[in-house]
């Protein structure tokens, strides 16, 4: 084993949090899997992964404490009464095992609950729309409703308590009711909870006393808290009255644990936020407090870490994302083996499950969510199951994850790449603006690969039916990927579209990849609905074309909303003059003109264009996977025992699902068919009546 670097030392000491002790600054800060309180065996594992891999520190996700803080048809965790105890102590079971402190993040949803499951009228500081576009409003608590809160939370933490955590918190951000009772924005009441400031911060004060009361003499009280106002540009803080509010409860928690009012940007993808920008929102706290202080910041490189603790801006190194991206991110650093970190790439695929209330995905860790279902360790994996030779056609997300995973289990590989780069769609989309982490996707798995001795790397090795069966593998995996269409097949258009000419002028985002820009004024039409047209238009547009987004959806890039980077892609496309029309899709094209139809009435409009670029679907590379099947249903000599497309090349999708696909190939590969289809559910039967 390596050495760890003397200079990490400081990151491995242990801190004391009021009654309790982290053995190290590593600290997982509440993060939602969608697995919550509906999957509770699912959730226990992926936590208990992420101890083991070194977290001195893991926390919940937002942990209700009563049925009037329902979040359905998103799975937060709860406490709401003893019989949530079980499911909890699954999980700090698993975290105490490997020495870590477990915490529980209390929530109190207010406006943002609509009760859909327990149908209790939500309550919050006044009487306010339901922030999940629900068309509900909250009931204006009175003093009864503040005593009876004050009794929930109270409970809730002793319930946490009994179930083992370590840690307990007030949460009163990300525009939960708490945050509404700080701000003199939503706070008109004229009672002692309203008014001066004091008053604001009254609720808050009261719940960390009484946590502390109920709990303090064993659990440390933590307070998740904004240390801005938000509103100004990014990275220039508007601190308005956030430094007179620390000082007046500076003393009072065990820990802070600061985050900023812009969720978009605490937790902003890589185009558009880069590691460590929360620095100038929260340098202040420290100097405020004698107590630890906990930020986030996509921290994944350890001097970064380092930095941060000896210059004094915190005690903690808080992560969510790069937890999520390796788990065992601490423990690579204790061992001195920076180079197996898997990087984090700022995609925030991870949250996209967040906005749909489904189970957690990550682009750069497949095993993510399948702890328990699938038994996939992140770091551990079965040896081969024969002695069997592998080949894999293509290098991009899928066949990489595939070689690597097959590598490590000790099977003779091959792997054919017909382009001299590998990383396939990763490497060309990683030079699209703002996407350059990206390519962490195949600078991790080409790193690990370069290390085996069983994995053979073939480059500029185009391969046809013959070849594949030249090199005698047992078993053949297809990753070939797959091509953007240029009929306009897609969503808005199922049979593609008719009127489309001339050809030298219909782009595709390919086209985009290998450098072959449109002229003249340019119409992208997105049928996507993701990243893709978006910085598409913005690579043509720094060219300095004139650029028209179309799109059938009502904004840019909808599914983006799920990834917390909607609102700023269409902003940065406004602020670089990109034309936006929504609601519209494009139904013919001549050279000339764009001809747009709306996706409501169907009424038609012209627009002046030289060239369109589709942006709608994608047609799988599967000619290859086709030949070889086709060698082998005939029984020609030399053909493999087993061929699969994995991958864009079995069915075009986002990069997360290509390694998802890749790994899980090679997990699979001589395991029997009846263990490979096996899905079961994680579904836990109360006795209680
Ligand atoms: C998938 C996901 C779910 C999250 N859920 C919560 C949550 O339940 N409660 C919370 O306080 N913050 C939540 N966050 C925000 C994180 O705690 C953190 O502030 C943010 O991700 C920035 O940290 P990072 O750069 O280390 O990811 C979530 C973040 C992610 C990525
Ligand atoms: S999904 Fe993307 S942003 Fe989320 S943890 Fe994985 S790599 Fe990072």
């Amino acid at each position: 084993m390596n050495e760890r670097d003397s200079r990490y030392d400081i990151l491995f000491e242990p801190v004391k949090i009021g009654p309790v002790t982290a053995k190290n600054r590593f600290y997982q800060v509440p993060h939602c899997t969608g697995l919550g309180w509906l999957r509770p065996r699912m959730l226990a594992a992926l936590r208990g992964v992420k101890a083991e891999g070194g977290w001195g520190v893991v926390c919940t996700e937002y942990c209700s404490i009563h049925p009037t803080s329902d979040d359905l048809p998103f799975p937060s965790a709860s406490l709401w009464d003893d019989t949530d105890i079980k499911a909890n102590t699954l999980m700090t079971e698993k975290v105490h095992e490997h020495g870590a402190l477990a915490g529980a993040e209390l929530w109190i949803g207010g406006a943002r609950a609509a009760n859909l499951l327990t149908r209790e009228v939500s309550m919050d500081v006044d009487s306010m729309p339901n922030h999940a576009g629900n068309p509900y409003q909250t009931r204006a608590m009175d003093k009864a409703d503040i005593r009876a809160l004050r009794r929930w939370h109270r409970e809730a933490a002793l319930r946490a308590k009994t179930a083992g955590f370590d840690i307990v918190y007030v949460y009163a951000t990300h525009h939960y009711m708490l945050s509404h009772f700080l701000s003199p924005e939503t706070n008109s009441r004229t009672d002692e909870y309203g008014g001066c400031l004091e008053n604001r911060v009254r609720l808050i004060r009261e719940l960390i006393e009484d946590t502390k009361d109920a709990v303090g003499h064993a659990c440390a009280v933590a307070v998740r808290f904004s240390a801005d106002d938000g509103g100004g540009e990014d990275g220039v803080p508007v601190h308005g009255e956030r430094r007179d509010m620390f000082e007046m409860l500076a003393e009072l928690p065990d820990l802070w644990d600061i985050n900023i009012a812009d969720y978009s940007y605490e937790m902003g993808v890589s185009r558009f936020v880069k590691e460590g920008a929360l620095e100038p929102y929260m340098d202040f706290v420290k100097s405020v407090t004698s107590k630890p202080v906990v930020t986030v910041g996509r921290f994944t490189s350890p001097d970064s870490m380092v930095d941060q603790v000896r210059r004094g801006i915190v005690d903690f190194i808080g992560a969510a994302r790069p937890s999520i991206a390796d788990p065992f991110l601490p423990k690579k650093i204790e061992e001195g083996r920076l180079e197996d970190i898997r990087e984090c790439i700022g995609c925030n695929v991870c949250y996209s499950g967040d906005g749909k209330g489904v189970p957690i995905l990550c682009t750069q860790n497949p095993t993510v969510g399948e702890e328990w279902r699938r038994g996939w360790h992140p770091e551990r994996i079965e040896t081969r199951g024969s002695e069997a030779k592998v080949l894999i056609v293509g290098a991009g997300p899928a066949g990489l994850e595939a070689a690597r995973v097959l590598g490590e289990r000790g099977y003779a590989v091959v792997l054919a790449e017909a382009g001299r780069a590998l990383g396939g769609r990763v490497t060309a989309e990683s030079r699209l603006p703002g996407l350059s982490e990206w390519a962490r996707v195949r600078d991790y798995r080409v790193q690990q690969i370069g290390r085996m001795t069983n994995v053979e790397v073939y480059r500029e090795s185009k391969l046809a039916a013959d070849d594949v069966l030249a090199v005698a593998a047992d078993h053949v995996a297809i990753a070939t990927g797959a091509t953007w269409r240029r009929d306009g097949f897609g969503r808005f258009h199922p049979a593609g579209i008719a009127d489309l000419t001339p050809e030298e002028r219909i782009f595709t985002p390919d086209d985009i990849l290998a450098g072959r820009l449109p002229e003249g004024r340019v119409v992208v039409f997105d049928d996507d609905h993701y990243y893709m047209g978006a910085v598409v238009a913005e690579r043509i547009r720094a060219e300095g074309a004139p650029v028209t987004l179309v799109t059938p959806e009502d904004k840019v890039g909808a599914w983006s909303t799920y990834t917390g980077e909607q609102m700023r892609t269409q902003r940065r496309l406004l602020e670089l003059g990109v034309e936006i029309v929504t609601a519209h899709g494009l139904s013919a094209f001549d050279g000339r003109e764009a001809v747009l139809a709306c996706a409501y009435t169907g009424r038609e409009r012209r627009i002046a264009a030289d060239s369109v670029v589709m942006v709608t679907a994608r047609r799988p590379n599967d000619g290859l996977y086709r030949a070889v099947s086709e060698c082998m249903a005939v029984g020609v000599e030399g053909a493999p025992g087993s061929v699969r497309r994995i991958g864009d090349c079995e069915a075009p999708a986002i990069i997360a699902a290509a390694v998802y696909s890749g790994h899980r190939y090679a997990r699979e590969l001589d395991m029997p068919e009846s263990d490979r289809s096996r899905v079961p559910h994680d579904r836990v039967f109360d006795e209680t009546p």
